[in-house]
């Protein structure tokens, strides 16, 4: 790992007086971290897809109506100081009231692609039937998209279990991995014939062991071998419902062949405080393991890393892994979608007396996630940070597309399905939000995926999170990612300086795509 990139923005305003692009598309003055991207000599590869990324249960709203039953995030939410504030994702930002609207947003701003969740305690909860209206939606959201020419790209899991599920153990059950393959079957069924793009789960490292570990995610309970188990089973339902979709997908003339099936991981470095340091290189070792090889390596390989079960010895992780599973998850897919926002400098040893603890949303005790390595520290390394406390080293995004690439022959194309950063942002007496820190970020972020394409990695578009300020999890509405604003009060929107500053990028990169004689190098259609 290099650790040679500092954010101080003064790289990436270099080069602005070099290009005429700005001039021809009507930019002026703010336009400096753009302007660094479109004067790079190397275009995007052709077909590079641009978008935007949300969840049900952070933007929708509409809680308990036409048929919605409650997630466990809507149960969660009652338990006394677990998501701060007191905060709920009742309202939300009123997205399912307010869908053709936001959509019209998204063309505004030039976005390709949409990455959403289809909410399961909307579609199919508990043991009813499925929900009609949950489905009717969905359905309307993908014509509108389709109408506006933005390509749906649907996520059948972004953490929101319906609690029905969770009272009969949830993810630490086994029989909800089946129940995930009747639902995703059901969502197939009533979409399948428009959206060809489909991820099973979101992040399964937050859903298992944040959720059934850490506690801090809902349902929030502190079960390290709840948590290994509701990992083993995500996998599964992984396993069982991209097999059933790629079925139903070969019964439809045409389908199969359009159908893009995959799974968005939460991806890092772990990098060793001290390279020089056994135990540090031990406890990089731990999280390289169970942050990124516990999810890749039975998802493209078919094997869980032996080293991992080692450090789980005592919680008997095999025992649940049945006969036929590792084949049923290793299913073949079209792509990996990576989420990044930091990579973690780690460490063997306890952090010095004098550190600053990191932000937590609330007081409500908490346990590692990081199940038998539960000693692991991730000491500060003097980076800048986002409001989150996240480090911010574009470099790592980089290196991190490369060393993917290098290490899982079997890798499928990337995608960057979700990367941003919460900031505090302030509206200005003029009513502009003028983010810059944002922009920066995602402009840095860019130019280390486009380093990582130059640099062999096959990465075939990028998702900013979020299109909207939303429900952060158990930071309630306190963070804001969003590229564009929401008052919690009107629910107006206004596009932030870094919504413009991406509608711009994306502009850039289309021009550009137009303006290329014939297949640039490393673009996807060269490389398919
Ligand atoms: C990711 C989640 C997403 C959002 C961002 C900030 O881990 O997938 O829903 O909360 O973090």
């Amino acid at each position: 790992m290099t650790d040679d990139h500092t954010f101080d923005g003064s790289s990436a305003a270099s080069g602005l007086s070099q290009t005429g692009r700005g001039e021809r598309l009507g930019m002026t003055d703010d336009t400096t971290f753009r302007e660094s991207l479109a004067a790079s000599d190397q275009r995007w590869p052709a077909g590079f897809l641009w978008g935007s990324a949300t969840a049900a249960a952070q933007i929708e709203g509409a809680a308990h109506e036409d048929g919605k039953e409650d997630s466990i995030w809507d149960a969660f939410a009652r338990v006394p100081g677990a998501i701060a504030g007191g905060d709920t994702p009742e309202r939300a930002v009123d997205h399912y009231h307010r869908m053709p609207q936001d959509v019209a947003l998204m063309a505004e701003l030039g976005l390709q692609s949409y990455r959403f969740s289809t909410s399961w305690a909307r579609i199919k909860p508990g043991d009813r039937d499925v929900n009609r209206a949950g489905l009717d939606f969905y359905s309307g959201l993908v014509d509108e998209l389709l109408g506006s020419g933005i390509l749906p790209w649907l996520t059948l899991y972004h953490w929101d279990l319906p609690q029905a599920l969770e009272e009969r153990g949830g993810w630490a059950n086994r029989d909800t991995a089946y129940r995930f393959r009747d639902y995703a079957v059901a969502v197939y069924d009533a979409l399948g014939d428009r959206v060809s793009h489909w991820t099973t789960f979101n992040e399964p490292l937050c859903s298992s062991l944040i959720a059934y570990a850490a506690g801090e995610h809902a349902p929030g309970r502190r079960e390290p071998r709840a948590a290994l188990a509701a990992l083993h089973h995500q996998h599964l339902a992984h396993g069982l419902a991209a097999a059933a979709i790629r079925d139903l997908a070969a019964e439809h003339v045409g389908r199969a062949e359009e159908l893009r099936l995959g799974i968005t991981l939460n991806l890092t470095n772990a990098v060793p405080n001290d390279p020089a340091d056994a135990a540090d290189l031990d406890a990089a070792r731990r999280i390289d393991g169970l942050w990124n090889r516990m999810y890749l390596d039975p998802i493209l390989e078919g094997t869980y890393p032996a080293d991992v079960l080692e450090d789980l010895h005592e919680y008997r992780f095999e025992e649940l892994v049945h006969d036929g599973d590792l084949a049923a998850i290793r299913q073949p897919i079209d792509f990996v979608g990576v989420n990044h926002y930091h990579d973690d400098n780690v460490s063997g040893h306890p952090l010095p007396h004098d550190s600053v603890p990191a932000p937590v949303p609330t007081d409500r005790p908490k346990s590692s996630p990081f199940v038998g390595s539960e000693f692991v520290t991730f000491p500060s390394r003097s980076l800048p940070t986002t409001a989150m406390g996240w480090e911010v080293n574009p470099n790592g995004l980089r290196d991190l597309l490369v060393r993917l690439t290098a290490e899982y022959p079997a890798l499928p194309p990337l995608y960057i399905t979700e990367n941003g950063a919460a900031y505090d942002d302030v509206v200005d007496d003029d009513g502009r939000i003028r983010d810059l820190e944002r922009e920066a970020y995602i402009v840095a972020h860019l130019e280390a995926v486009r380093e990582a394409i130059a640099d062999g990695a096959d990465v075939r578009g990028y998702f900013v999170w979020s299109l909207l300020d939303n429900f952060e999890w158990a930071w309630g509405y306190a963070k804001r990612f969003g590229i564009v604003h929401v008052d919690y009060d009107t629910l107006q929107r206004t596009v932030k300086d870094s919504g413009r500053a991406y509608a711009r990028i994306i502009a850039s990169a289309a021009a550009d795509a137009t303006d290329a004689v014939g297949v640039p190098t490393g673009s996807a259609a060269a490389r398919a």
